[in-house]
């Protein structure tokens, strides 16, 4: 019987564990690192709105679809895509979902460990003490001297890369869970405390004010004075990002979640965990922005900076405060562990899938994934510096920009739109049903209506806009 399979590479020992562990993979350098600067590139508090809006309508249905139909698979998303297709009588070819979401696991992988290892090298610089009494040109130039240096980099990338086999050849038990239990919630202590800092800033309310006021003129149009005159563009773009990121930050459309579903205890409920894990993802996301930008507002800084945005904002902080290097050392820790408990789930559905079809061992099967994503991360590498030049972009995006756009806002969507469409219109209603097993009538049909309209058509319209088919 379906109900009582079990995946061959384990199962999570708790509901909780379930919860840490799907959180463990949300909550990452997404929330910390890119949330704050695509809002800050974005307009604000207009860019946060829609994508809390797209969190609720958009991502928490989907990853009930994607947990419920790894957890009725119970295999690597490859093989439940096209398993479940074949129960359904539907075309194998479903598998093909699964393989574009390895594709773009490894993708994303490959610049999240080129991040992390920024991560990595803050860690040291705030122990050093290198934070203090730096301003805002001090931390400018520290920041440019990890990244406009290849060597540097590849370095802690391959470090990085180095702890994330070494989690994933572990199995999910030794591996991931141990991970997950103790440093997630000493994450959110720490952003809390980062907060504390942020209020006595003197920019508390502009901040606030920058993350959460709805100015949607500020985000639809971007304004540039040329030659002494204002010109405004509008574009549909930013909504794309909202959109994408909550794809991103919530580790959906790439089987990520769906793997972690397969590790699943049978009765435990998939909504109530689906939500705690958006709630867990969303409150982190919110106190990143939240301790940032008044630290950007009171030093004068950009607020659409990029991606050097925190590693150039928070060791300001960490260079004033009582106990810097103490709490600024910590803090890059947890947010390596951060990145950790979500670069482990960005290569398992590979992993889960050389050892079902190829025979591999968990160990060879992660070194392989590894290496491979290792190789494809020198280019993210050299995007910061030998690459960063107008010669070696494409439609005005380096190759990280790319990697990023067509992974967050392309393939991510796509891949939870088709998911979705599984979900809601193509598997048979008796097995999501029986799967969800929610507690009233009314709740299956709300997410049934979720995923099989409202998603799709959100979904597939923002694309077209932004890709200005209309
Ligand atoms: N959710 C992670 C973050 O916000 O950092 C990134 C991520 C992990 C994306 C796993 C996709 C994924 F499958």
């Amino acid at each position: 019987m379906t109900s009582e399979k079990k995946s061959i590479h384990g199962q999570w020992s708790s509901r909780l564990m379930f919860i840490l562990a799907a959180a463990g993979s949300a909550v990452g350098l997404g929330n910390i690192w890119k949330f704050p600067y695509i809002t800050g590139e974005n307009g604000g508090g207009a860019f946060v709105i829609m994508y809390l809006v797209c969190i609720l309508l958009i991502g928490i249905p989907i990853m009930m679809a994607e947990v419920l139909l790894g957890r009725r698979g119970r295999k690597s998303p490859i093989n439940t895509m096209r398993d479940l297709a074949a129960a359904d009588g539907l075309n194998p070819a479903w598998g093909l979902l699964g393989w574009m979401g390895v594709l773009a696991g490894g993708l994303i992988l490959s610049y999240y460990s080129v991040i992390a290892g920024w991560a990595l090298a803050y860690v040291f610089r705030a122990a050093a003490g290198l934070f203090h009494g730096l301003d805002t040109g001090g931390v400018g130039t520290l920041f440019n001297s990890l990244v406009s240096s290849p060597e540097k980099l590849l370095a802690w990338h391959t470090i990085f890369m180095f702890m994330t086999m070494f989690v994933v050849a572990q199995g999910v038990k030794n591996g991931l869970e141990a991970a997950v239990r103790w440093l997630m919630p000493l994450l959110f202590v720490l952003m809390l405390v980062m907060v504390g800092y942020a209020m006595n800033t003197g920019a508390f309310s502009k901040g606030l004010d920058f993350l959460f006021a709805p100015r949607f003129g500020d985000v639809f149009y971007h304004c540039q004075a040329i030659d002494g005159r204002e010109l405004c563009e509008f574009s549909w773009k930013p909504l794309l990002i909202a959109m994408g990121h909550a794809f991103f930050t919530l580790s959906l459309g790439m089987g990520a979640i769906m793997v972690y579903g397969s590790y699943m205890p049978k009765r435990t409920s998939i909504a109530a965990a689906s939500v705690w894990i958006a709630i867990a993802d969303t409150t982190v996301a919110l106190l990143a922005g939240m301790a940032i930008f008044p630290i950007v507002f009171a030093n004068g800084l950009e607020p659409g900076s990029g991606p050097g945005l925190i590693f150039q904002t928070l060791p300001l902080a960490f260079g004033q405060m009582p106990y810097g290097r103490l709490f600024g050392a910590l803090f890059f820790i947890l947010l390596v562990f951060a990145a950790w408990t979500s670069s482990i789930s960005l290569i398992e559905p590979a992993v889960a899938w050389l050892v079902e079809n190829r025979g591999f061992s968990r160990l060879r099967a992660s070194v392989f994934s590894g290496l491979a994503v290792w190789l494809l991360g020198i280019g993210t590498i050299f995007s910061f510096n030998l690459w960063s030049g107008e010669r070696y972009q494409l439609f005005g995006m380096t190759f990280f920009d790319l990697l990023d756009f067509l992974t967050a806002n392309i393939m991510l969507p796509l891949g939870g739109v088709l998911i979705a469409i599984f979900a809601g219109w193509l598997m048979s209603r008796e097995a999501s049903e029986d799967e969800l097993n929610l507690a009233h009538p009314l709740l299956y049909r709300s997410w049934r209506f979720l995923v099989r309209y409202v998603t799709p058509t959100a979904v597939f319209i923002v694309m077209l806009n932004a890709l200005g088919v209309f």
